[in-house]
């Protein structure tokens, strides 16, 4: 029986989040330099994207550049970046025809300028799209963002538009760079790595994480539905006990 006719449309997660990992290995085994293997990886995304928007899937949100990337040589950084403004251009209209809303998150205005300009023109040609929310992680780590939310808040504490006894978890999520966007129920890392690298740290304290000896360019559709399948297979405490869960469901 093939995947995605085991995959329960009632129980889907709406929000999925994943670290690609595995393009440089990838790209070793093939005995190529380590940008062919992100070259490779954009099929990946391509067919991800597709197949979450098939299944029905709200949000998907993917790390494509992380704070820390700045840090890998520059020949690969700058062909990342190339990569991006090339595939942000080339698949806008596949968003469009797909209705697919573009996002992103990081501390996007430090990317390089020609990057950031095709992300904040692809981000507004879909801004009214409303089938799935495509959401690249870029120049982003979870303790920047943490530290610019509680920054913000100390701003707005000083002009007296927020009071420190009123902060809630509510009130802190709205100062995240995901406050549009509920916490993703799935996170799925690639390549055999078994952390999470700085991503998302506070909106994945109840997510179900699931990981994979694939790597990242070699990550297909039967690949997510596999995962969602594992997903589904969880039973989703929240801190209650199996019997509270059971007899809810009653
Ligand atoms: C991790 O593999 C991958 C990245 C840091 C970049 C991911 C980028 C893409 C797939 C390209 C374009 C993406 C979009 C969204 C348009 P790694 O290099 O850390 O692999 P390794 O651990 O095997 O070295």
């Amino acid at each position: 029986m093939d995947h995605k006719s085991q995959i329960n449309i009632d129980n889907l997660p709406s929000h999925v989040a994943i670290i690609m990992d595995g393009n440089g290995r990838w790209a070793k085994r093939h005995g190529k330099p380590r940008i062919f293997g992100h070259q490779n990886g954009v099929k990946a995304v391509r067919e991800t994207t597709e197949a979450a928007a098939e299944l029905g899937i709200e949000y998907l949100t993917l790390y494509a550049f992380s704070t820390e990337n700045w840090n890998r040589p520059k020949l690969e950084v700058n062909a990342l970046m190339s990569l991006l403004v090339e595939t942000l251009r080339k698949e806008i209209n596949t968003l469009m025809e797909n209705n697919i809303r573009l996002k992103a998150i990081g501390d996007l205005s430090k990317l390089p300028s020609r990057t950031y300009q095709a992300l904040l023109e692809g981000m507004a040609k879909t801004a009214s799209n409303n089938r799935m929310t495509l959401n690249l992680a870029l120049n982003y780590s979870a303790r920047w963002e943490i530290n610019n939310a509680v920054q913000l808040i100390a701003k707005d504490i000083e002009k007296n538009v927020l009071q420190a006894a009123d902060l809630t978890e509510e009130i802190f999520n709205q100062y995240l760079t995901t406050k549009d966007i509920p916490d993703p129920e799935l996170m799925i890392r690639t390549s055999g790595e078994y952390r999470i690298s700085n991503f998302l740290l506070y909106q994945l304290a109840y997510s179900e994480l699931y990981f994979t000896e694939t790597l990242w360019p070699d990550f297909r559709k039967e690949h997510l539905y596999q995962a969602i399948i594992d997903f589904q297979s969880r039973e989703r405490r929240f801190g209650k006990t199996s019997e509270q869960i059971a007899s809810n469901k009653r």
